[in-house]
């Protein structure tokens, strides 16, 4: 049985003040709820005031990115050892607005996975298709590729202990999440696809759906067999919302 997991990713939002605020609120909220893992990813600069906050609590921490270096002259650039040294446990990669404004290949978000792995931290591994792949129906093609260049260097027992996020890009954002029974099908997909690998590691790979994620959609998504839990980007900023989809996931998963 897969335990949930929703994830809050802040991306470029917050302050001191509202890492305080955030947390003491979603502290509250969550005090009683289990049966589902939850996350915060707020930005590097604030992951250190974060953990302190969270001290005590069962929410866990997450990053938005790493470099593929751990030490060096790579100006601007956050080590996975230093997420690590901070308290980290899971760090988002391939995340598509990284692919887009970044220019992330495949093959370096593969390799920033490889380098979470060797450090002990948790990738969360996103992977979707953009609108116009989608109409063209290469949703299954993207993803299969997304996933190939970790399947490629790691072979597929590097998902064990890691998670993977289908985020259709056309749903990030928008307020138009993909219908249960569209992420459902893709879920399965993905699942069948690292099976093909490895059975076992398939089973147990936690697949998160990413993209207009809502205190008044999650509990249909989180109905679908394959859909364990949510990478969730605006509705996280907002501890009510947050912790209804963390209270769905944990309903429906029970
Ligand atoms: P929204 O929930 O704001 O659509 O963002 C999803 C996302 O990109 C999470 O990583």
């Amino acid at each position: 049985m897969r335990h949930p997991l929703v994830m809050g990713n802040w991306k470029l939002n917050g302050s001191r003040q509202m890492v305080n605020q955030l947390i003491a609120d979603l502290r509250q909220e969550l005090s009683s709820v289990d049966g589902c893992d939850v996350a915060i990813a707020p930005p590097f600069v604030y992951l250190d005031l974060a953990k302190h906050t969270l001290s005590g609590s069962r929410i866990l921490l997450g990053a938005q990115n790493a470099d593929i270096n751990l030490s060096g002259a790579f100006t601007g650039e956050t080590s996975a050892n230093m997420l690590k040294d901070v308290g980290t446990k899971y760090v988002i990669i391939g995340h598509s607005e990284r692919r887009t404004y970044h220019k992330e290949s495949d093959e370096l978000i593969a390799e920033k996975f490889a380098v979470l792995k060797e450090a002990g931290l948790i990738p969360v591994l996103c992977i979707g298709e953009t609108e116009t792949e989608n109409e063209a129906g290469q949703t299954e093609a993207v993803c299969a590729r997304q996933l190939d260049a970790v399947l490629k260097t790691m072979g597929a027992a590097a998902f064990e202990d890691s998670v993977i996020a289908y985020e259709p890009v056309w749903a990030i954002g928008t307020g138009k999440s993909a219908t249960p029974a569209q992420a459902q099908a893709v879920h399965k997909f993905i699942r069948g696809h690292i099976a093909k690998h490895n059975a076992d590691v398939a089973a147990k790979v936690i697949i998160q759906y990413g993209g207009s994620v809502n205190a008044g959609n999650a509990a249909e998504l989180f109905s679908q067999p394959d859909i364990d839990g949510a990478l969730v980007g605006g509705a996280s900023l907002k501890a009510d919302a947050f912790a209804e989809i963390v209270k769905a996931a944990a309903k429906a998963k029970k």
